[in-house]
């Protein structure tokens, strides 16, 4: 009952998070890497969006979570990828490599590579003209296709992503700058755009 439970949920999840990226997809792989077989773009964003979906269900629920119990000090450690088995089972059952990326960094690890940044600009330029950023599939080498979809900044984001003396206290914003010095990564409001999640998915063209 439980394990049904589960999957209505993660279906129900699924559903709300994506059903409005699947009307318009986006595949620019017609102009990248030439391939003998042609993208399968659908298959690839239900997968990459699964991925996605349950990374991020996985790291909401438990940054919430944390927060209750001990504030920032306790969940600053559950924004990191890092922290959570299920992204790397995810690693290895899709032979995906997972990570988050942005235009504006909080973790230096985190910064974009050139096709990453062309597509966040795209996504920053979608939400400009008012419009929802679509997820993006395109095949970046022989062997690789990138899935990509936007992180939007929730409410829940605020307490170390909002603005510092508004939502973020000064206390512990000190304490994020003790690990991330340069971090740029603050100022955002609910509904902007923080990043995006960047799946390479390993997928041989011929
Ligand atoms: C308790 C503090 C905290 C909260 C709440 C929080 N984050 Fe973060 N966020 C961080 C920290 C710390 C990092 C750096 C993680 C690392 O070192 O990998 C980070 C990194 C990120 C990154 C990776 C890009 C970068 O700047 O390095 C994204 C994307 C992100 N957060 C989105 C969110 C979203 C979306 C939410 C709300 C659902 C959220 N965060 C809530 C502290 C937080």
């Amino acid at each position: 009952m439980r394990y049904l439970l589960a999957i209505l949920l993660s279906a129900a999840i699924l559903g709300s998070l994506f059903t409005s990226c699947e009307n318009t997809p986006q595949s620019t792989s017609s102009n990248t890497t030439p391939s003998a077989v042609p993208l399968d773009t659908s298959y690839f964003l239900k997968k990459g969006g699964e991925i996605a979906a349950l990374s991020f269900q996985a790291l909401s629920t438990e940054l919430k979570q944390a927060l209750q119990r001990g504030g920032v000090a306790e969940a600053v450690q559950y924004c990191q990828l890092k922290a959570y088995p299920i992204v790397d089972s995810l690693s290895h059952i899709h032979q995906a490599r997972i990570r988050r990326t942005t235009l504006k960094v909080r973790n230096p690890k985190d910064t974009p590579d050139e096709v990453e940044a062309n597509i966040l600009k795209r996504m920053q330029q979608q939400k400009a003209q008012g419009l929802m950023p679509q997820p993006v599939v395109q095949r970046i080498t022989p062997d690789t296709v990138l899935f990509a979809a936007p992180i939007l900044t929730q409410p829940l984001c605020l307490k170390c992503h909002g603005t510092v003396g508004k939502e973020i206290d000064p206390n512990d914003y000190a304490l994020i700058q003790k690990h991330y010095p340069n971090d740029q990564a603050t100022g955002y409001k609910a509904g902007d755009l923080r990043g995006m999640w960047s799946i390479r998915i390993y997928s041989p063209s011929n």
